[in-house]
This record gives C-alpha cells, sequence and structure tokens, in this order.
C-alpha cells in the first residue's frame, strides 16, 4: 500500500524515479507475503524453551517472520520485518498436533535455496505441540491393557515388585502406577496419567507424544514444560501376550530418543490380560443392546462381542464406565445372574459383582456391588450390594397395570407441593391476597379420584381432579417382592420424545402401620381402614423408600369401587365392612 501511494507522490518526480519506485514494489511483492503455510498450522503451539506459545497464521510464524518463499512443501524463506532479515525454516508435519524444524540464523537477503543450504545434517530439531484449537486426543497405541511393566530411569531396572499400567474408560488415557523398588536407589511409588496426543512413525521408528500428569498432584499447576514428552516405541506380539518397549524423553522435546530401549527413562510393558476366557452377556440382556435408566440420564449400551457394558451420558457421547464380563458365578434361570465384572471408571479400575434381574415387560435392574477390588474372586464376596438401578429400553410396550379399581385419595404428597407452588405463583402474579381466594374453590391438579387399570385395554392409571383435569399413566410392566409391588408407568400426555418415566411403589397397609409391612400381617387388627399407599420416583425403584409417604408423588387411596360399578361403593366405603373387605382382597390379589 505504501508503495503505491509513493508511485502517485512520485508521478510529478519523471519517469526514472517512478520506475525505481516500481522496481523496488516488484522485488517487495515477490518477497513480501509470497507464501501461506499450511491452513492445519494456523493456531498456537508449545515449544519447549519458548517464552510463551509460538502463534501461527496462513502467513506468519510468530517471532520468526512471514512466509516469503516456498519450495517443496517443506522449506520455506521468512522474512523477518524487524531485523529486516530473511531466515530459512524446514518444518514437516509429523502430526497435525506435532510440527518439527530446523533453522538457520537470520541472514541477509539470497534465494531460497542458497539460504537453506547453510543448515546442517547435526542442526537441532525442534518440536512444536499444538496448544490452540485444543487437540483432541488420540487413541494410546498400546493394547490391551492392563500391562505389567519394569522401568528405569538410568540406573538399573525396576522389576520387582511390578508396576502396572491400567487402560482408562477413554482409550487415550493410560494409568502407570509406578513401584518403588527396594533394591534400586531413587525410585518411588508414584501414579501418572499419561494422555496420547500423537503418534507417527519414521522408517521404522514410532514416536508418541504425550502429556503426562500426576495423579496425585492432580490440583497443583503444571508447566507445558513438565507435562509434554515424546516416545518411542516398539510392539512385540508373542504367542499369547504383547510386549512393548517404551523410551520416554527427559524434557518436552523429541531430543535423546534414540531407540525404544534408550531414553531418560525406559519402560517393558507387558500385557497381563487374564481375560482371554471373557463370558457373554446373556441373551435376555443382550437382546436390546441399549438400555437406558428410568430417567434417562444414562445409557447402558452392550458391545464387544456381548461382552462388554458401557455407561454413557444420554447422548452417549461421553464415556462413564466400562465393565467387562470376567466370569459368571451364578445364572440359574433366563431371569436372574450374578457376575464378576471388570470395571473401568476414567482411569480407575478393579472388579465388581453385577446382579442382573429381569421384569416383567422391557425392565430390568442392575444392582452393583459398591467397591471395586482389585482381585476377581473377592468381587462378591466384600463390600455391599448397591441399590437397584432400574433400565428399561427405548421403546416400551404398554401392558395390564397390577391394580384395578376406582380410589378416592386420601392425601397426596404431590398435589400438596404443586398446590403450594400455585399459590405461590398466583400470589406473586396477583400482587394481594385476591387470587389465593378464587384458587380455593377448584384448583386443577388437586387429584381426589383415581381409576387404576380400568376401560379397555386395563393398561391404564388415571388421577382426576374436582376440576375435571387428569392425569394418566401408561403402565408398561411390573412386579412384586417382599409385599411391595413394583409398576414402571410413563404419562401419556406428553409429547416429549422422551416422556418422564416412573417407577410406582405400592403396598397395602392399615391406616397406623408403617407402609413395608408384610402382605400378610395386613388389614387384620387395628380397625383403620386398608390404604393403598402409593408412591411415583422418577430415578429408580428405591427400595429405601417408603411408598405413600417418599418420593416424587405420594399417595393414600381407598377404594371406591371396582372398574365396572361406579357409583354402588361411595365416599362411606370405610364404613361398609364389604367393602373393606373386598379392598384387602383386591389389594393382596394386586400384590401377589
Ligand atoms: C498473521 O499474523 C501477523 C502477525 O501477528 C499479522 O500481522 C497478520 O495480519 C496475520 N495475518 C492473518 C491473515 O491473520
Ligand atoms: C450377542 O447377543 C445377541 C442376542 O443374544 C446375538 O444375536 C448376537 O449374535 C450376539 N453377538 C455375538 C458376537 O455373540
Ligand atoms: C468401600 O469404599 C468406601 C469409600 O471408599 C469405604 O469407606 C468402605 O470401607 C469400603 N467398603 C469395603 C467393604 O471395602
Ligand atoms: C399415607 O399414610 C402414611 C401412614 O399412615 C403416612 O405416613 C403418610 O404420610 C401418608 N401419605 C401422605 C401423602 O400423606
Ligand atoms: C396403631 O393401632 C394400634 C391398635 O389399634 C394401636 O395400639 C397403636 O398405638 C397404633 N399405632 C399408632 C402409631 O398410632
Ligand atoms: C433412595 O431413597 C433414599 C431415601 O429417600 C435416598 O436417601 C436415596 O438417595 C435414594 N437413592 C437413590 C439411588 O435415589
Ligand atoms: C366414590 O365414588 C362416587 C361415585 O364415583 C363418588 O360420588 C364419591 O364421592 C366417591 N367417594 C369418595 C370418598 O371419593
Amino acid at each position: 500500500m505504501g508503495a503505491i501511494l509513493n508511485v502517485f507522490r512520485l508521478r510529478i518526480g519523471g519517469v526514472l524515479a517512478q520506475v525505481v519506485v516500481l522496481l523496488s514494489l516488484a522485488v517487495y511483492s515477490s518477497y513480501g507475503g509470497g507464501c501461506t503455510f499450511p491452513e492445519g498450522w494456523t493456531g498456537r503451539w508449545f515449544q519447549s524453551g519458548n517464552n510463551g506459545l509460538i502463534d501461527i497464521n496462513s502467513t506468519h510464524i510468530q517471532s520468526k517472520g512471514e512466509c516469503s518463499e516456498t519450495e517443496s512443501y517443506d522449506k520455506f524463506l521468512l522474512y523477518d520485518r524487524s531485523e529486516d532479515c530473511y531466515r530459512c525454516m524446514v518444518i514437516h508435519e509429523k502430526h497435525k498436533y506435532v510440527l518439527q524444524y530446523k533453522e538457520t540464523y537470520c541472514s541477509p537477503k539470497d534465494s531460497l535455496s542458497t539460504i537453506c543450504e547453510l543448515i546442517s545434517g547435526d542442526a537441532p530439531l525442534y518440536s512444536m505441540f499444538r496448544k490452540e484449537p485444543r487437540p483432541v486426543p488420540q487413541q494410546c497405541p498400546f493394547h490391551p491393557a492392563p500391562f505389567t511393566f519394569t522401568y528405569n530411569r538410568g540406573s538399573s531396572d525396576c522389576t520387582n515388585p511390578p508396576s502396572r499400567a491400567e487402560s482408562c474408560t477413554d482409550d487415550s488415557r493410560l494409568l502407570l502406577r509406578y513401584m518403588a523398588c527396594p533394591d534400586v536407589p531413587g525410585t518411588e511409588s508414584n501414579i501418572e496419567e499419561l494422555v496420547c496426543l500423537a503418534t507417527w512413525k519414521e522408517g521404522s521408528t514410532r514416536y508418541l507424544v504425550g502429556k503426562i500428569a500426576q495423579v496425585q498432584r492432580r490440583n497443583s499447576i503444571v508447566s507445558d514444560e513438565d507435562t509434554y514428552r515424546c516416545f518411542i516405541y516398539k510392539g512385540q506380539h508373542s504367542d499369547k501376550s504383547m510386549t512393548y518397549y517404551i523410551a520416554q524423553s527427559g524434557d518436552a522435546t523429541c531430543n535423546g530418543l534414540s531407540s525404544p530401549t534408550d531414553g531418560s527413562r525406559t519402560m517393558k510393558l507387558t500385557n497381563s490380560d487374564d481375560e482371554h476366557n471373557r463370558c457373554h452377556f446373556p441373551s435376555w440382556i443382550v437382546e436390546h443392546h441399549k438400555w437406558y435408566s428410568l430417567d434417562r440420564t444414562h445409557q447402558y449400551r452392550f458391545t464387544t462381542k456381548n461382552a462388554t457394558l458401557k455407561i454413557m451420558n444420554e447422548d452417549g457421547s461421553v464415556d462413564e464406565k466400562r465393565l467387562v464380563c470376567h466370569s459368571i458365578l451364578e445364572h440359574k434361570d433366563k431371569k436372574h445372574i450374578t457376575l464378576i465384572a471388570h470395571v473401568t471408571m476414567g482411569c480407575e479400575s478393579g472388579h465388581a459383582c453385577l446382579k442382573f434381574y429381569r421384569r416383567e415387560g422391557n425392565v430390568l435392574e442392575l444392582q452393583p456391588s459398591s467397591n471395586l477390588t482389585e482381585l476377581a474372586q473377592d468381587a462378591c464376596t466384600a463390600g455391599h450390594q448397591m441399590p437397584y438401578i432400574t433400565l428399561i429400553t427405548t421403546s416400551l410396550t404398554p401392558m395390564r397395570c397390577p391394580i384395578f379399581g376406582r380410589y378416592s385419595v386420601l392425601n397426596s404428597l404431590a398435589d400438596r407441593r404443586q398446590r403450594r407452588q400455585q399459590l405461590a405463583i398466583g400470589a406473586a402474579a396477583e400482587g394481594s391476597g385476591g387470587g389465593e381466594e378464587a384458587g380455593r374453590q377448584c384448583a386443577p391438579g388437586e387429584h381426589d379420584r383415581a381409576s387404576l387399570g380400568c376401560g379397555a385395554a386395563q393398561d391404564s392409571i388415571e388421577f382426576k381432579s374436582p376440576c375435571g383435569d387428569s392425569t394418566v399413566y401408561t403402565c408398561y410392566g411390573s412386579w412384586s417382592e417382599g409385599g411391595v409391588g413394583f409398576l414402571i408407568a410413563a404419562p401419556v400426555a406428553r409429547s416429549s420424545l422422551h416422556p418422564r418415566t416412573f417407577c410406582f411403589m405400592y403396598s397395602t397397609a392399615a391406616r397406623n402401620e408403617t407402609a413395608t409391612a408384610g402382605a400378610g400381617g395386613n388389614g387384620g387388627g387395628g380397625g383403620g381402614a386398608p390404604l393403598l399407599a402409593l408412591s411415583a420416583v422418577s430415578r429408580s425403584c428405591n427400595r429405601s423408600m417408603v411408598p405413600g409417604r417418599d418420593g416424587d408423588k405420594a399417595y393414600n387411596l381407598t377404594i371406591n369401587g371396582t372398574c365396572e360399578q361406579s357409583s354402588k361403593y361411595n365416599s362411606l366405603s370405610h364404613r361398609l365392612a364389604p367393602a373393606a373387605a373386598l379392598v384387602v382382597a383386591l389389594i393382596a390379589a394386586c400384590v401377589r
């Protein structure tokens, strides 16, 4: 631009001056902005020893200069405007996240080939690792974990006790558990996490660049100099195992590595996978590859020859746990199985005991053990069983409900909560007490009646309010256990793609007994009217909740007729002995 302006200014200054300026303009443009760097290089790069990150855009490399001329894709002549000199850089893209280069000092203008010839064979090789845009970690090249390993930090091999390398849920991470060897000075037990960023091959040499994090000092601030490391590795197949020889750089460069057995630190990994005879999850589980937790926050996906269960977040994007079937302990019928699985959670791993129960309909329950054990044989003996996790398939089929009849709502928890909310909203909206007064006569959502399993298909539950509004649920499967009935149901009216599914838990009890009492002892003594205590829970069929008392919604109901009857058994039902007897009979039948 400046040069062009000059041309205009000098127009009056005679032909000669103009020619000189035009010439200098031509020279300038052939050396300035004359080339561009590959698009993928744009970003910010870390280089060991450099203060701050190095910015690269299509035309500039920060503190090196602007692209002036290029040849055969790897040689670049850069013009350093501040020093008014030229340097040659030979840049190799080893991986989209790794650039390596050699360079000359900045020298007066000359041709690209002349300046580039100044790079001698033993000129230092610099490595740059991409920081921004943030690299996506790549799968680590060491399979199959877990491994045991020995290591050497310059003195002798630390072999006893062996160290362990374990995979993480995420294939781009490997957990290295270093052990201290009493006979090798300078060894210490330590846990490091390797995040693999880039691998490439040069001739027969394989390289890996990764970041090392100290797991026990996770929260301390560590510099890039401390985390980036370069590796050379070699894999060796033997009969049944896999061995990797790995050399690790001593700093955040790829220098000082010559072979997989020669580096600032070397390791020898041998896979200790004793899981060649992996078991398979039974067909009654894997006939649906994908299951959801009741609240649909998690996906349970069976993969890899039905031997692996992956637990992921709802859209399947993040793996949270990976469970590989290790051995089956008990599998009597096609409804119940107890097995041991090798579990990987983040970078933690161990064995867990899993119990699966097939319930009616497309419903499973899973009961995992609480703690991971190192040894498989301890998984089902140590620790406690955890709460049940209710699993459902993607699409559910309506089924007959397990409870039938018309009921009156004695009291309800959900409705009270909802009512309170409505009042609060109403009061806020109206500013004064007027709205509250109006709301008292008819409160939508304050259900006073329910019909369970009525209608032709017998697959729905309906709660009605005196205002005429109602909430209808469809039944999708039920079972009972220890006098408590369980029912999986979801509201009908929801047009949402994933309607909220509930576990309804119900039991019968005399009015002043605790609701969980066994089915046999109910209804007899006390003289209180029998109740159908019902709770809806959205997360799982939580056994520690008491029907009618806990849960997202809780109701105490008394019967007020069969589905067919309309008003024979009216509000006075608790006074009529035959009706009370009928209630007990009905409920007992339902629970069974
Ligand atoms: C590249 O960076 C240089 C120096 O930071 C800047 O002057 C130039 O405008 C940038 N070019 C592009 C295309 O962004
Ligand atoms: C996994 O299980 C399903 C259902 O039983 C079966 O159809 C499929 O063939 C199994 N896959 C493998 C690889 O065993
Ligand atoms: C299970 O883990 C918890 C928390 O880590 C621990 O407090 C508890 O003692 C462990 N239980 C068993 C049986 O190992
Ligand atoms: C239902 O009855 C039980 C036992 O009498 C009581 O503890 C519970 O609070 C009642 N539920 C509601 C929603 O009021
Ligand atoms: C329940 O009823 C029995 C017998 O009627 C009575 O003795 C008992 O005190 C009552 N329990 C409660 C908690 O009200
Ligand atoms: C089950 O219910 C109990 C009691 O309400 C609660 O403390 C617990 O967190 C619930 N468990 C789950 C897994 O929701
Ligand atoms: C029982 O049902 C009849 C008719 O459906 C109704 O009039 C009556 O109010 C109900 N009783 C109660 C206690 O809700």
